[in-house]
């Protein structure tokens, strides 16, 4: 266990480690960031956003909460993509999901979770839409595993919802949308081949925020 005053320590020793690679290391980051990625993963402590992707600070624009989620009344996650889209024009954004995820697990129970009940419906809510899918899995585990990946490809579509995405990819073919899921118990990160373009084109018979033209 990491003591509190381990932390100041393992604090100087980064900072030594970062200048013996490069000199200019934390000047240059003082001058501004520039990542082309904005990564939206879980807040759990396993899945580490920088570390499994192996990138440096400056590389990546990171927001984290339960079970990855992206709620339309959510002002945080709203205005990350938004500042992500708008300002640093990331060119991917990558909704993480984890297998082994206690959020995911905690939605799929019976159970009333107090404050957390607004912020689990939405996985319930993925459960609902793909419910004909998920109850015919007979094993819970697989079951848990496959909410895991549809929460994520939830979360991609509801990123394809806001009109800064739409926007941007229709004029600038700029930022696209991955789902990715991290395996805790093997550290694997695989691709869940969002079909982006696909899911864009459905989206946007309902969700249409992408142009200027009145509804008819
Ligand atoms: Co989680």
């Amino acid at each position: 266990m990491t003591t509190y005053e381990q932390i100041f320590e393992n604090n100087k020793r980064w900072i030594e480690a970062k200048k013996s690679t490069d000199a200019q290391f934390f000047e240059k980051l003082s001058m501004g960031q520039n990542p082309d990625f904005l990564y939206i993963g879980c807040s759990d402590s396993r899945v580490t956003a920088e570390d499994l992707m192996g990138l440096q600070p400056g590389e990546v624009f990171v927001h984290r909460n339960i079970a990855n989620l992206i709620s339309n009344t959510d002002l945080n996650v709203m205005s990350v993509i938004n500042y992500a889209v708008d300002y640093l024009q990331v060119k991917h954004i990558v909704v993480c999901g984890h297998y082994f995820c206690g959020g995911v697990k905690a939605a799929m129970q019976s159970r009333d979770m107090g404050i957390l009940n607004p912020w689990l419906r939405n996985i319930r809510d993925v459960y609902r839409l793909h419910k004909e899918e998920l109850d015919a899995i007979q094993e819970e585990d697989q079951r848990y595993i496959r909410l895991v990946e549809l929460n994520v490809e939830e979360q991609c579509i509801n990123v394809l919802k806001t009109a800064a995405v739409q926007k941007a990819y229709l004029s600038n073919g700029i930022p696209k949308v991955h789902g990715w899921v991290f395996n805790v118990k093997t550290g694997e990160l695989t691709d869940l081949e969002f079909d982006f373009q696909q899911k864009l084109k459905d989206i946007q018979e309902i969700y249409n925020l992408g142009t200027n033209i009145p509804p008819k």
